[in-house]
């Protein structure tokens, strides 16, 4: 057995995890509210808190994820370009076995680039939103307050469509990874 995950890393992963699904979803229903009944008070305040409590947690995890050079797992090289197409023939039932990499598949590695681009855009975006005034100058910069909202809602549509992507592929495809983020444990092949 070997170590994949440790504590800090598990912790940030479900901390975070609830915090960035509140986010999507509360977001999504903030722009298009239900036209009787709801309670569009209450999902704002849980809108923001999450997104005080995720600005926060992003800023430890990043912190964390430099002091133990993570970018060395995430960031796709040139060798998982030339990986994906026997990784993909492995996705589509196309060859029965998952080629062998060091930690992450390039789909994770460029999901998990992918997303800590998204909350980089996503979080000052949301904060444009949040406090107009204040930020009066980028606002007027990316074309108004409704350019903001339209770019935040198509790209909370996409963080939607790849959150689900990645649960359905982490309850589907490997059940020893799936315990490793509950353990920090991994035994190769399970
Ligand atoms: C029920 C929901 C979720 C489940 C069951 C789940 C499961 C997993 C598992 C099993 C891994 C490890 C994969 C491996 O070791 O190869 C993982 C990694 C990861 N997940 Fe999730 N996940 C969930 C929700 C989320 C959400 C909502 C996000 C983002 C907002 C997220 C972001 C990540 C990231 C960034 C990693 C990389 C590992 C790390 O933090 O070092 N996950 N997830």
């Amino acid at each position: 057995m070997q170590s994949r995950h440790p504590l800090p890393a598990r912790f940030f992963h479900w901390a975070l995890a609830p915090l960035g699904i509140a986010l999507v979803v509360s977001g999504l229903y903030i722009t298009r509210p239900p036209r009787s009944g709801g309670s569009m008070r209450a999902v704002r305040t849980i809108h923001s808190l999450s997104a005080f409590l995720f600005t926060a947690g992003f800023a430890a995890r990043m912190y964390y994820g430099v002091l133990r050079r993570e970018w060395r797992m995430i960031i796709p090289e040139p060798r998982d370009i030339l990986a994906s197409p026997g990784f993909l023939k492995y996705l589509l039932y196309l060859s029965p076995r998952e080629p062998h990499f060091r930690k992450y598949n390039p789909g994770q590695k460029f999901l998990y680039s992918f997303w800590t681009l998204l909350a980089m855009v996503m979080l000052p975006l949301g904060y444009c939103l949040y406090a107009p005034k204040l930020f009066a100058r980028p606002v007027k910069w990316l074309g108004g307050l409704n350019r903001v909202r339209s770019l935040l809602y198509h790209l909370s549509l996409l963080t939607a469509a790849t959150i689900a992507g990645h649960i359905y592929l982490a309850l589907t495809s490997s059940i020893g990874k799936l315990k490793s983020m509950f353990t920090g444990y991994y035994t190769r092949g399970s």
